[in-house]
C-alpha cells in the first residue's frame, strides 16, 4: 500500500468517524423540545417563500463553506433544523449595533437571516421589547433558567479604564465586564460577533481613552471570534451550526477566528488577484484602471494583509463585496485594523505589519509592488510565492507563543 492511498485510508476513517459524531449529536439534540414553541424551520421558510429545493442546495453550500464533504449536507441541513434546540443569549457592549442590523434590515432576506430569526433567541436588546427593569430581570432570568446551557453571543467591545464604568447598562448600572463575566461563565460556548467584540473595534483604536477590550481578553472562557465590520452573516451563522453539528468549537487561528473562513487572506480569494499578478494596477480612483477592474493595491487595498472569505460569502444578499463595489478591503477583519491599517485608501508599502501567521505575509512581495522595485512578472512570482508560505501554515498548530487557542468546552444537558 502507498503512502498516499494510507493517508485517503486514515481521511475516510477520520471523515466517517466525524459523521458518526454528527449524527449522534444530532440525534440526542432532536430529543430535545425547541426552546420557545413556534413553527418548524420548513415553516418557517415556507412563510418566506423558500422551498425546500432552496434549502438543500442552502445546505450544500455551507457544508462546503465549512470545509466538510458533500456528503455531510443532509447533516447540516439537519443542524439547521435544530438551532432552535439551543437557547443563545445577545449582548450588546460598546459598538454601533451595525453587525446585527446589517442581518436583520434587509428586505430580501437570505437563508441566514432566517436562521437567525430561527434560533432562540432568549435575550436579545435590539429586538426585544423590554426595557429598563424588566430587560435587566429578563437577563437575570435567562442567565439563570439556562445555566450551563446557553450560547452567549457578544457584540461591541468592552471598555476597562475607571472599572468599566464608561460602559454601564440597566437600572442596577453594571458594568460591561460585569455583565460579559456573568454570562460566559454559565455559556456553553462563547462567540465574540464583529471586529469590536473581537479585538475592541474603533473603540479601541488609538488613544482608546476608554481602555476598550475585544471579549477574549476579559473573559477566562475560550471565545470564538467572527470579526468584520461587519461580518459576514454565513461566517457567523457557519460557526454555530458547526457548535450544533458537533458540539465544540471549529478549528481556529492564532486570533481565535475560525480557519474554514479566516484562513486564507482576502488577496488569496479575489476576483482581481489576476491583475495583481500581472502588474496592473489602479493608480487613482476613478482613472482608467478603475473601469476595467485593476488591482487597487495602490489605492490602498489591505487584501494581502487580510484574513476573511468576502468574495466567496459577499454582503447585501450575495451580491457584492468591498474590491467588487471598486473600493480596495480596508482590513476589517484584523485586530487594530483602525490603526494599523490607516492610511487606508494609501499602500502600504515599507511599514510592516503583524499577520496573523507570525508576522509573514504578503509584505514582502506587496510592499514591494508598491515601491515599485519589482516587474510585473516577478511580482506573480514572488505573490505565489508568499501564497505558498501562507498555505503550508495552515497545517501547523496555532503558533502557541503567539495566540491563544480556544479549547472547545464540554456540552452540560
Ligand atoms: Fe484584490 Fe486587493 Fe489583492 Fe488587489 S490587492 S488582488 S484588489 S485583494
Ligand atoms: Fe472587511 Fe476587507 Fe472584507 S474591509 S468586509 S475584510 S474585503
Amino acid at each position: 500500500m502507498t503512502a498516499n492511498s494510507q493517508q485517503d485510508g486514515k481521511s475516510r476513517q477520520r471523515l466517517t468517524l466525524l459523521a458518526a459524531r454528527a449524527r449522534r449529536r444530532l440525534a440526542e439534540l432532536g430529543r430535545r423540545q425547541p426552546v420557545r414553541p413556534g413553527p418548524t424551520l420548513n415553516e418557517s421558510l415556507a412563510q418566506h417563500g423558500i422551498n425546500r429545493r432552496d434549502f438543500i442546495k442552502w445546505s450544500v453550500a455551507m457544508t462546503a463553506a465549512l470545509s466538510l464533504p458533500a456528503k455531510f449536507a443532509p447533516l447540516t441541513a439537519k443542524a439547521a433544523e435544530l438551532l432552535n434546540r439551543i437557547p443563545v443569549v445577545w449582548l450588546h457592549m460598546a459598538e454601533c449595533t451595525g453587525c446585527v442590523e446589517s442581518f436583520i434590515r434587509t428586505d430580501a432576506p437570505t437563508l441566514d437571516t432566517l436562521l437567525f430569526n430561527y434560533i432562540s433567541l432568549e435575550y436579545h436588546e435590539t429586538l426585544m421589547a423590554a426595557s429598563g427593569w424588566q430587560a435587566e430581570e429578563n437577563l437575570e432570568n435567562a442567565l439563570k433558567n439556562h445555566h450551563g446551557n446557553y450560547l452567549l453571543i457578544v457584540e461591541g467591545g468592552i471598555p476597562t479604564a475607571a472599572g468599566g464604568t464608561f460602559l454601564t447598562i440597566g437600572p442596577h448600572a453594571h458594568t460591561g465586564i460585569e455583565i460579559c463575566r456573568k454570562a460566559a461563565a454559565g455559556a456553553l460556548a462563547t462567540f465574540a460577533i464583529g471586529s469590536c467584540a473581537s479585538f475592541g473595534g474603533v473603540q479601541a483604536a488609538y488613544p482608546n481613552p476608554t481602555q476598550a477590550k475585544g471579549l477574549s481578553e476579559i473573559i477566562r472562557q475560550p471565545v470564538i471570534n467572527i470579526p468584520g465590520c461587519p461580518p459576514s452573516e454565513k461566517n457567523m451563522m457557519g460557526s454555530l451550526l458547526h457548535y450544533i453539528l458537533f458540539g465544540s468549537l471549529p478549528a481556529v487561528d492564532r486570533y481565535n477566528r475560525p480557519r474554514w473562513s479566516y484562513g486564507l487572506r482576502v488577496h488569496d480569494l479575489c476576483e482581481r488577484r489576476g491583475r495583481f499578478d500581472a502588474g496592473e494596477f489602479v493608480q487613482r480612483f476613478g482613472d482608467e484602471g478603475a473601469k476595467l477592474g485593476y488591482c487597487l493595491y495602490k489605492v490602498g487595498c489591505k487584501g494581502p494583509y487580510t484574513f476573511n472569505n468576502c468574495s466567496r460569502q459577499k454582503f447585501n444578499q450575495g451580491t457584492s463585496w468591498p474590491v467588487q463595489a471598486g473600493h480596495g478591503c480596508i482590513g476589517c477583519s484584523e485586530p487594530d485594523f483602525w490603526d494599523v491599517m490607516a492610511p487606508l485608501v494609501e499602500p502600504r508599502k515599507d511599514r510592516l505589519f503583524r499577520t496573523a501567521f507570525r508576522g509573514r505575509g504578503a509584505d514582502a512581495t506587496a510592499d514591494k509592488v508598491g515601491l515599485g522595485l519589482l516587474t510585473a512578472a516577478a511580482v506573480g512570482i514572488g505573490a505565489h510565492a508568499v501564497y505558498s508560505v501562507v498555505r503550508g501554515n495552515f497545517s501547523n498548530p496555532p503558533d502557541p507563543g503567539g495566540g491563544k487557542k480556544a479549547d472547545a468546552p464540554k456540552e452540560k444537558t
